[in-house]
């Protein structure tokens, strides 16, 4: 009696059965008009199948059909398993192959055939790994999960990088961030709440990291005492996660790794903390000069990475305690010098993969704050009244979960962890 089975799933003791197995036509090889060879492929395993008339009684016509199959198709195949002496074709895992090179705007336009590559099959499981880590960590940690608007009155994060769009006659844009209703969610006495959702940016830079629309992973929580609670949370979480996908996604890695080779992640049990001062002091130190109270730019950014890794061995850190200037309007001064504040980014060899903050909590000092960024406070008015009712201390952060996938496999372009990348000049396929 004939068994459906998996290419994958395919061993010795099915030697001699008669199975049922689906996959795609990896390579079609006709010998004669007797005979062909057709390798199915599924899930990154391959099985080779032979059609033949003389030794297995298959019709010409049947030989002929897989003979002129086009790669790719789907094929339903029925055959008795044999284990060759010399298993080198057998049931084992696809060998890299080595791909031809395809720019990468042709292999986005043909995504759905790009997206087969073992490397790629590799970096969406892995991408579907950080979110489930992210929960399942966090649903431990007591959070809950909420699910905010995406068609929002006002900005969420200032700027212009936003999506300004109709709604029914009134001005609206695109969610830039989770920001503003993760925090009225504390207001609403959910003390620690938590997001996987769509984040809209209006990006005009065509750069390797930025993206239109993304993936966030967001994080807010209720403060007793110190904003380093946020980030004790941050150091756990990733570690943890590092650990995780260093441990479930062997294959997957291996799989990114030969396409794209790359160094495992450095990282350490206990996350490095560097204050803001410390990252531009050490960065004076080698010469590099930086606006002690701007922001870093990408260069000096990957300059403190490599600075890091040197003297600390990692290239998983926190740099908190940045000048209030350059971050956004809700972002809470430090209270013993309003220059700088209590925030932080994360950075994954030298690039930033979060940022993450202890918010205003005091609904005039929060709308002085906007204004003075510039930002029109009627638009944020419901925003700013949910503090009126009583609010916590609270802090939280936003990842971008294709930035973390593609840092920890050492990509060099956002567009290989986005499975249908947009980006400002591309929204198809
Ligand atoms: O640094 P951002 O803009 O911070 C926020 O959105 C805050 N609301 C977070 C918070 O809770 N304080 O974005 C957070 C993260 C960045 O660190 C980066 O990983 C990612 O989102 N990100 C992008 N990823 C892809 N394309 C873009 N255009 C991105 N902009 C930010």
């Amino acid at each position: 009696s004939m068994v459906r089975t998996q290419v994958g799933a395919l061993t010795q003791e099915l030697k001699e059965k008669e199975v049922l197995i689906r996959g795609r036509a990896h390579t079609i090889r006709p010998v004669g008009k007797n005979m062909a060879f057709l390798v199915v492929r599924k899930k990154g395993f391959t099985v080779q199948c032979l059609a033949a008339t003389q030794s297995m009684g298959v019709s010409r016509q049947m030989v002929k059909f897989v003979a002129g199959l086009n790669r790719e198709s789907i094929v339903d195949v029925i055959g008795v398993v044999s284990v060759p002496g010399n298993p080198i074709k057998g049931t084992t895992q696809q060998a890299g192959e080595q791909l031809p090179r395809v720019n990468q705007d042709t292999r986005l336009n043909f995504r759905v055939i790009d997206i087969r590559t073992p490397a790629n099959q590799g970096i969406f499981r892995i991408q579907s790994q950080v979110g489930n880590i992210f929960r399942q960590f966090l649903l431990s940690e007591d959070f809950v999960e909420i699910h905010t608007p995406k068609l929002i009155a006002g900005s969420s994060e200032g700027g212009s990088a936003v999506f300004k769009l109709d709604y029914k006659g009134q001005p609206a844009c695109l969610a830039q961030s989770p920001q503003l209703h993760k925090q009225m969610s504390i207001c609403g006495d959910f003390d620690r709440v938590f997001e996987i959702g769509a984040v809209y940016r209006a990006e005009d830079s065509y750069t390797h990291r930025h993206l239109c629309e993304f993936t966030g992973l967001d994080v807010e929580m209720e403060i007793e005492k110190h904003y380093s609670e946020v980030m004790d949370i941050v150091d756990r979480l990733f570690v943890t996660m590092f650990d995780s996908l260093n441990e479930r996604c062997e294959m997957e890695l291996e799989a990114v790794a030969r396409q794209y080779p790359f160094e495992p992640l450095k990282y350490k049990p206990n996350t490095l903390r560097l204050t803001f001062e410390e990252g531009v002091q050490m960065l004076k130190d080698a010469g590099v000069e930086v606006d002690p109270l701007g922001d870093l730019n990408t260069e000096a950014e990957r300059k403190l990475g490599q600075l890091v890794l040197e003297k600390y061995g990692t290239e998983f850190y926190i740099l908190h305690r940045y000048p209030l200037a350059v971050r956004p309007f809700y972002t809470m001064p430090c209270y013993d010098d309003s220059l700088y504040s209590n925030s932080f980014d994360v950075f994954i060899r030298g690039e930033e993969i979060i940022s993450g903050a202890q918010r205003i909590h005091v609904p005039a000092f929060l709308a002085e704050r906007a204004q003075a960024c510039g930002i029109d406070v009627n638009t944020i008015s419901t925003y700013i009244d949910s503090f009126r009712y009583g609010a916590p201390p609270h802090g939280g952060f936003g990842v971008g979960l294709e930035r973390v996938v593609m840092l920890f496999c050492g990509l060099g372009n956002i567009r290989k962890t986005s499975l249908f990348p947009r980006d400002p000049q591309r929204i198809a396929p």
